[in-house]
């Protein structure tokens, strides 16, 4: 394999302080939970939310009807389900993934402006540029990006099938440009033995874990397994026990015999792994090093932005709606449904 990170200077970009919600007194909770079940009924609306949200959301969507999952299974369920409105608790591209799957829908989100840093580092005018420079490439984006970015790409993965994608163009010889995450590009080609020119981005929350931390963390639980998202650097990944998508993680953590498990993602995954391993314990990997800070330290803060209250609000307003401009939709459309055929051969 040839993977090559591309010599391109990235934007600035905003990394917004973890959000403060206050604490709800349980009557109020419970009043909050109540109303938003109802407001979906009446909406016909299902809540589509990412394991990274609070376990109140999380739980409701189950309650719901809804699905908890992560990003292929979101758009997967998106583009499945009846329901006139999608509520998508999650990240700004997953509420445009579903939206781009379904024009004829709604799709609101609690808080439209949660963003995600790899989408942040990605705009849409450089990356064009970065493929028109290299016409002999095929181009395959990460779901975590814009409508626009989608719409400039041949095919859009997510963790969930990054790697038998990536093997599948690798065999027919195709050389690829690969936006936005340095750290998966180069985990996929390294795997597929496939020729990437790699874009620089990363995920602010993964990109903190570090491989000295995580060795000593280890020799300190010499029986923990290591589960670690390939959004991770490769000084983590190598470490891992187990390396996959959310869903992979979390079926990890509940088939593997181990009692202790170090996990290498957003820790709000450990709210659907401590439910279906409740005896088992789960230990956040240690982001930047001793003497280092952490600005993002597991928790994703635009994850973070999803709240009982804003979703609440969203739903009794019919705020927040997701648009994208029709035309700029039916190219997105493309790259995201070659790869949903995809799995579903492979699932079959
Ligand atoms: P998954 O598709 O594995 O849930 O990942 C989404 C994501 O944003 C991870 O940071
Ligand atoms: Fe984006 Fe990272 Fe947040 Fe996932 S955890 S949404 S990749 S910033």
């Amino acid at each position: 394999m040839t993977a090559q990170i591309a010599h391109i200077s990235l934007p600035e970009i905003t990394i917004p302080p973890h959000p403060s919600w206050p604490e709800l007194i349980p009557a109020r909770r419970e009043e909050l939970r109540r109303d938003i079940k109802k407001l979906l009924k009446e909406r016909d609306a299902a809540l589509v939310a990412h394991y990274y949200t609070s376990g109140d959301i999380q739980e409701l969507a189950e309650e719901t009807g809804g699905c908890v999952a992560d990003s292929l299974e979101m758009a997967r369920f998106a583009a499945a389900h009846p329901a006139t409105t999608l509520v998508v608790a999650g990240v700004r591209f997953m509420g445009e993934t579903s939206k781009i799957l379904n024009s004829e829908k709604t799709v609101l989100m609690p808080e439209p402006t949660a963003t995600c840093s790899l989408d942040e580092y990605c705009p849409a005018n450089l990356f064009a540029a970065f493929c028109d420079r290299h016409p002999d490439h095929t181009v395959v984006v990460y779901a975590n990006t814009s409508a626009a970015v989608k719409a400039r790409a041949d095919w859009m993965v997510t963790s969930g099938v990054a790697l038998p994608i990536i093997r599948h163009l690798a065999e027919k010889g195709q050389k690829i440009i690969w936006g936005p995450d340095k750290h998966l590009g180069l985990y996929v080609a390294e795997r597929a033995g496939a020729e990437m020119l790699l874009w620089p981005g990363a995920c602010v929350v993964h990109d903190e874990f570090r491989g000295a931390a995580m060795q000593r963390m280890r020799a300190a639980h010499p029986k923990a397994a290591v589960l670690a998202h390939p959004e991770s650097p490769a000084e983590v990944v190598t470490q891992a026990d187990v390396v996959g998508s959310t869903t992979a993680l979390i079926a990890a953590a509940r088939d593997l015999p181990n009692e202790e498990f170090i996990v290498a993602t957003d820790a709000g995954i450990f709210h659907k792994m401590r439910r279906l391993a409740p005896h088992k314990t789960f230990i956040e990997a240690p982001a930047v090093g001793v003497g280092g800070d952490c600005q993002s330290c597991a928790h994703c803060p635009w994850m973070e932005m999803n709240s009982l209250t804003n979703l609440f609000t969203t739903l009794r307003d019919g705020k927040n709606a997701i648009e994208v401009a029709p035309e700029l939709a039916a190219k997105a459309r493309l790259p995201i449904e070659r790869m949903l055929d995809f799995a579903k051969r492979m699932k079959g």
